[in-house]
């Protein structure tokens, strides 16, 4: 075979074979086969050396074309098994990113299903400033100047003798202030003390209050209505107890404990062995409550109670460290969607 035949029937092949490949490591194989510097193109060209030099130049011309010819469709075939990162290839068979919802706070969710049940009984919902006054905090809310009551609470004051409210009873103080009986309000919020945070406590918590005021209010039916949260909340079948305690702006006072839903009054780790777990604060409203409010004590009676949210969120979640509310860790959040 003369060498442009040769030359041309090792081009015809090179193409077929290229045309075929499925893969760049077989691709690269068979460029240094043909092109490589002992490749058969390359063997063949050797022969030129033999050719009279007319015909050298002439078929030296044809071989090198063909041999960028066969460059070029080497790297167009390459350019086939471009990786998948390349703009056109879709691989449809990948997981998808997806669109992860975000969901409302654990500690919001407790607060919406708290005022959910009191709303359903006919308790509208008033808010407060977080800043409060010692006027609306405390002197409202029966607490005298240099009371001891006043150490139950551990305060934050900020300047302008303003303080952080340490509880949300006194959106009751102004609600009583601005409005006439008969009223029914739940006072969600958030509340600040100074105390060591622990597994149990935190600077920085929440409550619910709520209060009624009209005439002819008696404890029982403070008992009603918070028996029936208690059931909504917690769950049908549970023991509650009412046990006298003290607030200044409560007379009388109580406290609710219902009995320990993990070991139902047995004891355990949860109830501290008690049997009981504590839940809410609440009494019949003081008349110098109501009077320093414009209301006539002998006219109006009221009941009044607050709940905390944490507390009650940790108890029905059986979460153990309050402190998994305020570290927004989604591992933990991402349990209450
Ligand atoms: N404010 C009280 C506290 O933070 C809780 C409380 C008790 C609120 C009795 C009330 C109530 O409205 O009547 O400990």
């Amino acid at each position: 075979m003369s060498l442009p035949d040769e030359v041309a029937r090792l081009k015809r092949e090179a193409l077929e074979r290229i045309g075929k490949t499925d893969s760049l490591a077989s691709l690269k194989e068979l460029q240094v086969l043909y092109l490589g510097r002992k490749g058969l193109l390359t063997a063949v060209l050797k022969g030129l050396k033999d050719l009279p030099v007319d015909e050298r130049r002439h078929v030296g011309g044809q071989a090198n074309q063909c041999r960028r010819q066969l460059e070029e469709e080497f790297k167009q075939a390459a350019g086939r098994f471009a990786s998948p990162a390349s703009h056109t290839l879709i691989d449809p068979t990948l997981p998808g990113t997806g669109q992860r919802l975000g969901a409302a706070h654990i500690v919001s969710q407790t607060i919406d299903e708290i005022c959910r049940i009191f709303y359903g009984m006919g308790f509208e919902i008033a808010r407060g400033p977080d800043v409060e006054t010692d006027y609306y905090n405390f002197e409202a809310l029966n607490f005298p100047p240099d009371h001891p009551a006043r150490d139950m609470q551990d305060t934050f004051f900020v300047e302008g003798g303003r303080l952080l409210r340490t509880h949300t009873t006194p959106v009751q103080s102004r609600e009583l202030e601005k409005r006439k009986p008969p009223m029914k309000i739940i006072t969600p919020g958030k509340c600040f003390r100074n105390e060591a945070i622990s597994t149990r406590a935190h600077v920085s918590f929440h409550q619910v209050d709520g209060f009624l005021v009209d005439e002819d209010v008696s404890m029982a039916d403070m008992k009603g209505a918070l028996v029936a949260f208690c059931k909504a909340f917690f769950g049908e079948g549970l023991k509650l107890k009412f046990r006298p305690s003290y607030f200044p702006f409560t007379e009388p006072s109580a406290e609710v404990d219902i009995q320990c839903f993990l070991c139902r009054g047995k004891g355990c780790r949860v109830c501290q062995h008690t049997g009981w777990l504590e839940i809410l604060g609440c009494g019949m409203i003081d008349p110098a409550v109501l009077e320093k409010a414009g209301h006539d004590p002998e006219k109006y009676t009221g009941y009044a109670f607050g709940v905390g949210v944490e507390r009650p969120a940790m108890l029905k979640y059986r979460i153990d460290d309050i402190r998994l509310f305020f570290n927004n860790d989604v591992r933990f959040l991402r349990q209450f969607i």
